[in-house]
């Protein structure tokens, strides 16, 4: 089924875009970050070492998670439980991106991504949704931002829900988790040879978002 997928950093709106953009196309979304989230959350319930590849690959492997889609609203379930607001700690963000780099928990998570497109049209946003998991999707976009415009996006976030902020902070774990993820050996975030560039640092949501669609829309 065809994919269109959105790659690009933390914090440049891909999630809110790949949702609109599903919402427009009455298409499935796969947010891929979410599942390296789950993992991250199961090795830290089940008490594994995150460095231990062998054992974080058997948590990706076994990987007991729901999406349930209910009025319009999503519900995660791993294991069961809900932890749709539990992954999207920065704690669970930094674990994530720190057991990201092992190939065979890469591998695992492939299969399950793929699988998404097999009976549904995807918008996929993640890391290496255009490089690696779909390389053959017929629109790609890279969409990015600079780390002192998305961290103060994340700041303006955390403020309008009453928490206490500190932007150096959030910088520096913006940059951190940028620096994992470009660097790896497997799958680094980098748009795909043929990939969209949109820079959002000077543009807001609906701009980004009208540009997008005319690009799919051009694919019919
Ligand atoms: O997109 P999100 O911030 O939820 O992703 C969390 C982390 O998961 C990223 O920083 C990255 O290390 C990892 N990830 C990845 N490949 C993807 C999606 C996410 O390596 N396709």
């Amino acid at each position: 089924m065809k994919v269109i997928t959105i790659d690009g950093p933390g914090g440049a709106g891909k999630g809110t875009l790949s949702s609109l953009l599903a919402q427009h196309l009455n298409w499935m979304l796969l947010d891929s970050g979410a599942l390296y989230r789950l993992c991250a959350l199961a090795v830290k319930q089940h008490s594994i070492d995150p460095k231990n590849e062998q054992a974080v690959a058997t948590i990706a492997e076994h990987l007991d998670v729901r999406f349930v889609n209910e009025d319009s609203k999503l519900t995660i379930l791993l294991e069961g439980q809900d932890v749709t607001n539990e992954i999207r700690t920065e704690q669970v963000a930094k674990l994530a991106s720190q057991i990201a780099p092992f190939k065979s928990v890469r591998q695992s998570l492939l299969n399950r991504q793929r699988a998404f497109a097999q009976h549904q049209c995807l918008v996929a946003d993640g890391r290496d949704m255009g490089t690696v998991v779909f390389p053959n999707a017929p629109v790609k976009f890279f969409l990015t931002a600079s780390a002192n415009v998305r961290a103060q996006r994340r700041v303006t976030q955390l403020q309008q829900l009453g928490k206490n902020t500190d932007f150096d902070a959030i910088l520096k774990d913006i940059q951190d988790r940028d620096d994992r993820d470009m660097n790896r050996e497997e799958a680094p975030l980098k748009p795909a040879h043929d990939a969209i560039l949109i820079d959002s640092s000077d543009m807001d949501i609906k701009e980004v978002f009208e540009f997008m669609k005319n690009q799919v829309d051009k694919i019919g």
